[in-house]
């Protein structure tokens, strides 16, 4: 399929890098930015020019039905990535998460059923997990909500299971477990930590440090929505799929490493203020991506320091770097 696709939450650290691999591949692509009085493309006012002017950009909203549908019209696939991500904001505006993530993605359901688009590709989390129970996670492992956030997408993801049992809709789920690369919000402890260390902290300050992770580089975060995008139907449709590498890491030495990569020396302390409600943290996530593996043949290519190492580069850049506020705590 390299018609018309969709990209909702383009303009988002995940999306450009979906764009990117999109418009790569030949697709034409149409991408929702949310509107906003600046004009402000987000991420998309960055990426290459010979890219950028193959992307038609429609701002909306996903929390409105009409702008939403507008946009699915005429669309081969649609990518919905539109999404509020933060578990600290959401403990201070739940509200807003079940309008953007459960309520926006009944819109883009009740869209491209409208429209009879021949494929849906939803985003959900591995944060809908919660603690992991069994290791590595399998997409069997059962959904507990830790935060407002998780519980947002949890909800949303059954609407699109809901949607494809009722109606027949051609939705497909993306679990992707957490992400980092260039363009990540600071919010993430990756660039929490390497925007701190390139302005010359001497102390890292992070949130809980014991807690583990599995950690994807974005390009082949967005690989994996592509090959759900474009692998036969009756290999996906109708079901959900994890995207991680298998590999498990704590916070605390994943700072440690970064810091190493970094050639430089800090100490690393928990800040009382990123601290989650203990049970709200999630205290270990590890992926099982096999599923999607057999049925796709999609797998991670960049090892994790591979891509430490491209994400410090890019941070790095003063041009980059000058985006963030360094050691400022970013919800
Ligand atoms: N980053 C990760 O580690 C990770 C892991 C698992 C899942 N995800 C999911 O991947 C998707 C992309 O996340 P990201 O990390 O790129 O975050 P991001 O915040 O960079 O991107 C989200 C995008 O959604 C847009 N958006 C928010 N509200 C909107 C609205 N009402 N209408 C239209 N657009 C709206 C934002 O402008 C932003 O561009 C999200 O669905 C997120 O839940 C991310």
């Amino acid at each position: 399929m390299t018609g018309l696709a969709v990209v909702t939450g383009a303009e988002g650290f995940i999306g450009s890098h979906l764009v990117e691999a999109l418009v790569r591949r030949g697709h034409r692509v149409r991408a929702m930015v949310l509107y906003n009085m600046y004009s402000s493309q987000g991420w998309l006012d960055t990426v290459d020019p010979g890219i950028r002017e193959q992307v038609d950009v429609v701002f909306g909203d996903v929390r409105d039905p009409a702008s939403v549908l507008r946009l699915v019209e005429g669309a081969e696939v649609v990518y919905h990535l539109a999404a509020l991500g933060s578990i600290p904001y959401s403990y201070a505006a739940p509200r807003s998460f079940v309008d953007t993530n459960t309520i926006g993605t009944l819109h883009v359901l009740e869209a491209v059923r409208a429209c009879r688009t021949p494929r849906l590709v939803h985003t959900s989390t591995s944060e809908t997990y919660g603690t992991a129970r069994t290791v590595p996670i399998t997409e069997q492992h059962p959904l507990q909500a830790q935060s407002p956030y998780a519980a947002s997408k949890i909800a949303a993801d059954k609407l699109v299971e809901s949607y494809h049992l009722s109606f027949e809709v051609p939705a497909v789920t993306l679990r992707p477990f957490n992400t980092f690369g260039p363009r990540q919000s600071a919010r993430a402890v990756i660039p929490a930590v390497i925007t701190q260390l390139a302005a010359g902290a001497r102390q890292l300050r992070l949130g809980a440090l014991a807690p583990t992770r599995d950690f994807t580089y974005v390009t082949d975060t967005a690989e994996a929505f592509v090959a759900l995008g474009t692998a036969p139907a009756s290999a996906v449709l109708g079901e959900q799929f994890n995207a991680g590498t298998g590999a498990e890491v704590a916070i605390g030495t994943l700072a440690a490493d970064i810091a190493r990569l970094m050639g430089r020396q800090a100490d690393i302390v928990e800040d009382t203020q990123r601290l989650r409600p203990k049970d709200s943290e999630v205290m270990r996530l590890v992926c099982d991506a096999s599923k999607l593996t057999q049925r796709t043949g999609w797998r991670p290519r960049q090892t994790r320091d591979e891509g430490l190492r491209k994400t410090i580069e890019w941070f790095c850049e003063p041009g980059n770097l000058a985006r963030y506020r360094p050691g400022e705590y970013n919800q």
